[in-house]
């Protein structure tokens, strides 16, 4: 791991949507709290004709909506930028490129490719070539690592031609999120959990990231992609793999990963016979979110397709830890609330002395909410106070942990201020190595042929409401039902 903070931060695709709304305000905050290196300077690279000045005031706009920053922190981090307008195909505009790193490298440079991703590997090839890569360089690429395991073979060789495996930081955002590493606190923190952590006492598990808004003018990329390749093949998958992965040794980048590959691994591949019973496709159709009318899927993209908005998966980790559970996985876009959630349902208890209660009784949950507040949240059953004349009855009461309470004199990170900082450093634990990256496009492109050849098409669902009533039948074909 290399250690030295980087002093050059290139960023490929500066005017892009991603770069302005997220990692330009990321990059203030990281600045207010001055936890940028001190000499730091920022090339800002992307196709558009512009110059360092008019590209700081398009900057300054984007910048201006950030709530905790002020004049001063603001004006030292449009300082610190450099624009060049670069033309990705074109070897001259390397040639400029080097002349900028030439003047500003006085150390380590990460470069930043939040471009499409089918320029990553020429991006990288140019890079080599006019010579701007050298041991202490690193790269951060942003997803999609590719379209399938195919795709992602080829931009992980491409870029990998260039960088050696420990140089490539491959951002999953979910990572950076600050809930995200409060399940590896939890687990890893406590000791309370862990003897519970397992099929002796877990029912089933779900994990849930429900989104209200809808493809957001990104129809485009969105209709190639659609939920399980946009939403499951990364961020749930690694939510997953934290939720059911071994303890690691350390909390470093090794340790780390050798765990989440281990539940990648262990996946039941979902497809045959099971196909139908285990996974569930839907697209939204016109419908009314929070009392306001919204157009469907097909209206939004302007012409008929298959690309799915929702999927619903009954998962199995085939290993000792957890044989037997299922993990219910499910993301949508037009869902009636956002809400990024860990539930997970304990055994009931072995044998009731309380017949009285049978219908209260319930089994034990702790429900993880990652967004859009932090909280955690543990069923209990309790006795509900009264003389008992009839027998004891029974109540489910929380034991409710709320962390934007608990932590209100401490400032939310955003998810890349975190991300950027540990690249800088060179610590590469929050971010997916390559054979996480294909294990799990190898499961879920299982799935997706399954569809295509068995001709399952997404059910319809109107916006506002969680999913086909296909995805109903897929937890309680099983006595399960989802958490709403
Ligand atoms: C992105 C997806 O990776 O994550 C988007 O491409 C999705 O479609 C977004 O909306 C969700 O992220 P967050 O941080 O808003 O939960």
């Amino acid at each position: 791991m290399t250690t030295q903070p980087a002093n050059l931060l290139v960023i490929f695709g500066a005017t892009g949507d991603l770069a302005q709304r997220m990692l330009l305000p990321s990059l203030l905050g990281l600045e207010v709290d001055e936890l940028l290196p001190e000499k730091l300077h920022i090339v800002c690279c992307a196709r558009s004709d512009l110059d360092t000045s008019a590209f700081r005031n398009m900057a300054a706009k984007q910048l201006q909506r950030v709530e905790h920053a002020d004049d001063v922190p603001v004006r030292r981090l449009l300082d610190r930028i450099e624009y060049l307008s670069i033309d990705l195909s074109d070897a001259a505009s390397f040639a400029k490129l080097t002349k900028v790193v030439g003047r500003h490298k006085n150390g380590n440079v990460l470069y930043h490719l939040s471009t499409a991703p089918s320029w990553y590997a020429s991006i990288c090839d140019r890079l080599a070539e006019s010579g701007l890569i050298d041991p202490d360089c690193r790269i951060m690429l942003e997803k999609p690592i590719g379209h399938d395991l195919t795709s992602s073979r080829e931009i992980n060789d491409g870029t990998g031609r260039a960088f050696s495996e420990s140089q490539i930081y491959r951002v999953d955002h979910y990572l950076g999120k600050e809930g995200v590493q409060n399940l590896l606190a939890l687990r890893f923190g406590n000791s309370l959990f862990e003897p519970l952590w397992s099929a002796q006492h877990v029912e089933q598990v779900q994990i849930t990231v429900a989104e209200t808004v809808g493809v957001e003018g990104r129809a485009g990329y969105y209709d190639e992609y659609g939920a399980m390749r946009d939403m499951v093949q990364n961020h749930l998958l690694q939510l997953l793999c934290l939720t059911a992965m071994e303890p690691p040794s350390h909390f470093e980048p090794a340790a780390v990963r050798n765990e989440k590959i281990k539940v990648l691994r262990s996946l039941r591949p979902i497809g045959g016979p099971d196909l139908a019973g285990h996974s569930v496709a839907g697209q939204y159709t016109a419908g009314a979110i929070d009392g306001k009318a919204v157009p469907g899927y097909v209206e939004e993209v302007g012409e008929k397709t298959r690309t799915e908005t929702f999927v619903g998966l009954r998962a199995h980790i085939d290993n000792w830890r957890w044989s037997g559970v299922p993990f219910y996985l499910r993301t949508g876009k037009r869902m009636p609330r956002r809400m990024t959630e860990i539930y997970f349902q304990f055994r009931s208890v072995p044998h009731s002395i309380f017949p009285a209660a049978e219908a209260q009784m319930q089994p034990n949950a702790l429900i993880i909410r990652l967004q859009p507040e932090e909280s955690i949240s543990l069923s209990l059953m309790n006795k509900t106070p009264g003389l008992d004349r009839d027998g004891v009855k029974l109540s489910q009461v929380a034991l409710d942990l709320n962390l934007h309470d608990a932590f209100e004199d401490k400032r939310r990170r955003s998810a890349y201020e975190r991300l950027y900082l540990d690249a800088l450093e060179g610590n590469s634990t929050l971010f997916v190595r390559r054979d996480e990256v294909e294990t799990a496009w190898e499961w879920v492109d299982g799935i997706i042929d399954g569809w295509h050849k068995a001709g399952i098409e997404p059910k319809g669902y109107p916006a506002g409401t969680w999913g086909p009533s296909s995805a109903v039948a897929l937890t309680e074909r099983h006595g399960h039902s989802w958490r709403e």
